[in-house]
């Protein structure tokens, strides 16, 4: 993603109410913290929130976390949030629009298993995610082994993982890498998910998602599950 600096973004970000402040969090897990008896799904790398917001509306009985690196980016989901709690609090828009289920932590995704324990997350949500093209890079891919094996970390036995992408080449890497992932299992596979939704399935697009659909990319699908360890063979 091309990033456009914004001097204000940084400042906007700190202060937001939207925003998880790991001051604030002062060394408890971020789902202590939230206080929350919901199940916890997050999306990483959320970009300017559509998909985290219009999930968390559409669910208000799941928690949401939307992960996202850069200031400036999600600077666009906080205005996004006001906007939509100054609607309901004028009544312009009806209760339940502004999504009280949803933070947002401006963190990257290799930082995640430091503020959420293991187990604690139920499903995870990457959109889009930087296809990083060169071989070198393949690790920065936040569907490579190493990002797997972070996620591990947090994510439930049982828990699912959902990847959504118009980029073949990286859709194709991804599958590749969970199906010899050890402690993952394939579930579903699709290479044009708008044709091949089952009537009322519920899809929620992206920024990307929508951009890419409407200049005629075909959108790639796979879903995942997160078997847990089985740390008995380990050895002491
Ligand atoms: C191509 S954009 C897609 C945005 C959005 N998910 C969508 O589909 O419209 C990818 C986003 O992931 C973020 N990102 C990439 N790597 C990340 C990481 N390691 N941790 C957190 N965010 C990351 C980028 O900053 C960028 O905003």
């Amino acid at each position: 993603m091309r990033l456009r600096n914004i001097p204000e973004a940084k400042g906007i970000v700190a202060e937001s109410r939207h925003v998880i402040r790991l001051q604030e969090v002062n060394g408890r897990s971020i789902p202590d913290f939230l206080h929350t008896d919901m199940p916890v799904e997050m999306e990483i790398g959320m970009g300017k929130g559509a998909f985290v917001i219009g999930m968390a509306q559409s669910h208000p009985d799941r928690f949401f976390i939307g992960v996202e690196r850069y200031e400036s980016v999600l600077m666009r989901a906080v205005q996004k949030m006001d906007t939509l709690e100054k609607a309901e609090r004028e009544g312009t828009e009806p209760a339940g629009t502004f999504p009280r289920n949803l933070k947002f932590l401006c963190e990257d995704a290799a930082s995640l298993p430091e503020w959420f324990p293991e187990g604690s997350v139920g499903k995870l949500y990457l959109n889009f995610s930087d296809p990083w093209p060169k071989a070198r890079h393949e690790k920065r891919r936040l569907t490579s082994g190493f990002f797997l094996s972070i996620y591990e970390r947090f994510l439930k036995p049982g828990g699912e993982l959902v990847f959504k992408t118009d980029n073949e080449a990286l859709f194709a890497f991804s599958v590749e890498t969970m199906r010899s992932a050890e402690h993952w299992t394939l579930k579903t596979v699709t290479n044009d998910l708008h044709r091949t939704l089952a009537p009322g399935e519920e899809n929620i697009m992206t920024e990307y998602e929508r951009k890419f659909s409407n200049l005629g990319s075909k959108i790639c699908r796979m879903t995942a599950v997160y078997n847990g360890r089985d740390d008995s063979s380990a050895i002491c």
